[in-house]
C-alpha cells in the first residue's frame, strides 16, 4: 500500500543545495556545514494493505519527519513514495489534494478541536473538508462516536471533555472518513497509562473491523510491541531495525535496540511459539508399558505424552502408572492415560501460562486446533526467553 524508498529529508536548506551535497561521501557533514540538518536519511519501508506500521524511536530520531513525508506534508528532499501504486513523489500539489483529502487521515497528538462546535461537528469536520453534505457527514459523525462510544457527548463542546475522550473525538473524526491509510503521530501519548491502553485495545478493535493502514509513531516500545504488526525502530534520521516485536525482542540489531527493548515486558510479546521444542519422548496408546518406560528412564523424565497416529495429544502416560502398568502385564498404554496437562495455542503469550509451566510431571503442550501436539514449552525454555537478551557484542 505504502512504498517509500530511501526517503531523506533535509531541513534548513533549499532543495536544488542540499540534493548535490547528498550525493557526497561525507553528506551529514556537509550538509552540516551548509547550514541544514538531515532529519531523515534514505529510509525505506514498505507497509501492507491492512497493516499496523509503527515507527519507533528516541526524540529528534525524525519519525515526525518521515511520517510527514508519507503525505507530503514535509516535502522530501530525496527518495521516491507510492501509494497503492501511484507516484506520489512525482505528483503536483493539485494532483495531491484529494490523495491527502480522501485517501489518508492524519492523527496527531494534540487534536485540534475546535472549541467553539460540538463534539459531533467536531467529528464530522474531516468530512466537511470532503465536502460530504451536512446530513451524510452528521449521520457518519455520529456512527464513529458510538464506536468510540461517546455518542452521549455529541452535544457537549470540547471543554466539557477529558484528555481521553477529547483523543477519542479525533479518532472518530479520522474513522468517519473513509480514508485507507491513517497517519498517527503519537497520538496517545498525552494520556494516562490506564486510558493509554483503553485507546490502544480501542484502536485495535475499531482496525480488526476496519483493516485500514495505519503508520503510527510512538516513542513508547510497549505501546508498539502492543499494537504494532511490524516497527521501524529510527535512531539520528536512520531505520536501525525493522521486524515483528518477537523479531526486534528476540534479536536486537544493536546496542541502541538492546536499550530500547531492556524495559519492555517480554511476557506479553513473546509467545508459546517462542519457546516450542520437541518433546524428548512420545508414546502410541498400542505400545507396551515396559518399553515406553525404559524410553522414559533413558531421558530421565517422569512422564510422556500419548498421541494418535495424527499425533493429537490423547492424554499422558506417567513413570507411575506406567510402571503400575507393567506390573499388572498390561500390553498396551490404555489403562495409564491421563489428562493430567495443559494445553496451549502456539500464539498465546507467555504471561496468559507461565504460572502453570512445572505444575504437571510432562510440560506445557503447545497444540494446534485440531489437538495436534506441535511441541512442548518446557519451564527452562519459557524462564530462559523471559530473561533479557545479553548484549550484542558480549554474547
Ligand atoms: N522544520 C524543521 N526545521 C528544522 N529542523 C527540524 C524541523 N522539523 C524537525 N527538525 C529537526 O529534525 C529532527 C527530527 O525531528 P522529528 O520531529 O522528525 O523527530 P521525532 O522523532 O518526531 O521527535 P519527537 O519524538 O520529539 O516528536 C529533530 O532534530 C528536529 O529538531
Ligand atoms: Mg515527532
Amino acid at each position: 500500500m505504502i512504498e517509500a524508498e530511501n526517503l531523506t529529508k533535509v531541513y534548513g536548506i533549499p532543495r536544488d543545495r542540499a540534493v548535490p551535497l547528498l550525493r557526497r561521501a561525507d553528506r551529514e557533514d556537509a550538509v552540516r556545514n551548509a547550514g541544514g540538518f538531515l532529519a531523515a536519511d534514505g529510509v525505506s519501508l514498505s507497509v501492507s494493505p491492512g497493516e499496523i506500521f509503527v515507527i519507533m524511536g528516541l526524540s529528534g530520531s525524525g519519525k515526525s519527519t518521515v511520517l510527514r513525508m508519507l503525505n507530503r506534508l514535509v516535502e522530501p528532499t530525496d527518495g521516491s513514495l507510492r501509494i497503492d501504486g501511484l507516484d506520489v513523489s512525482a505528483m503536483s500539489q493539485d494532483e495531491l489534494r484529494p490523495l491527502r483529502n480522501r485517501r489518508i487521515n492524519m492523527v496527531f497528538q494534540h487534536f485540534a478541536l475546535l472549541p467553539h462546535r460540538t463534539i459531533r461537528e467536531n467529528a464530522a469536520y474531516g468530512l466537511k473538508i470532503r465536502q460530504v453534505p451536512a446530513k451524510e457527514r452528521l449521520e457518519r459523525a455520529d456512527q464513529a462516536l458510538r464506536r468510540v462510544g461517546l455518542e452521549r457527548w455529541r452535544d457537549s463542546r470540547p471543554h466539557e471533555l477529558s484528555g481521553g475522550m477529547k483523543q477519542r473525538v479525533g479518532l472518530a473524526r479520522a474513522l468517519a472518513t473513509d480514508a485507507e491509510i491513517l497517519l498517527m503521530d503519537e497520538p496517545f501519548s498525552a494520556l494516562d497509562p490506564l486510558i493509554r491502553r483503553d485507546m490502544q485495545e480501542l484502536l485495535l478493535q475499531l482496525q480488526a473491523a476496519d483493516q485500514r493502514t495505519i503508520v503510527f509513531v510512538t516513542h513508547d516500545l510497549n505501546e508498539a510491541m502492543r499494537i504494532g504488526d511490524r516497527i521501524m525502530v529510527m535512531r539520528d534520521g536512520h531505520v536501525v531495525q525493522c521486524g515483528t516485536g518477537t523479531e526486534i525482542i528476540s534479536s536486537p540489531a544493536n546496542e541502541y535496540v538492546s536499550e530500547f527493548i531492556a524495559d519492555v515486558d517480554r511476557s506479553r510479546v513473546l509467545t508459546a511459539a517462542n519457546v516450542l521444542r520437541t518433546p524428548l519422548v512420545t508414546a502410541r496408546p498400542d505400545e507396551s508399558p515396559g518399553d515406553v518406560l525404559q524410553r522414559l528412564e533413558n531421558a530421565e523424565m517422569n512422564g510422556v505424552f500419548v498421541l494418535d497416529g495424527a499425533d493429537r495429544v490423547l492424554g499422558v502416560a506417567t513413570d507411575e502408572a506406567l510402571a503400575r502398568a507393567l506390573r499388572d502385564g498390561a500390553a498396551t498404554l490404555d489403562s495409564c492415560l491421563v489428562g493430567d496437562c495443559h494445553t496451549v495455542p502456539p500464539d498465546l503469550p507467555i504471561v496468559e501460562f507461565c504460572d502453570l509451566a512445572g505444575r504437571h510431571t510432562v510440560p506445557i503442550a503447545v497444540v494446534d486446533d485440531d489437538m495436534r501436539l506441535l511441541g512442548v514449552a518446557p519451564k527452562a525454555a519459557i524462564l530462559a526467553a523471559l530473561a533479557a537478551p545479553r548484549k550484542v557484542g558480549h554474547a
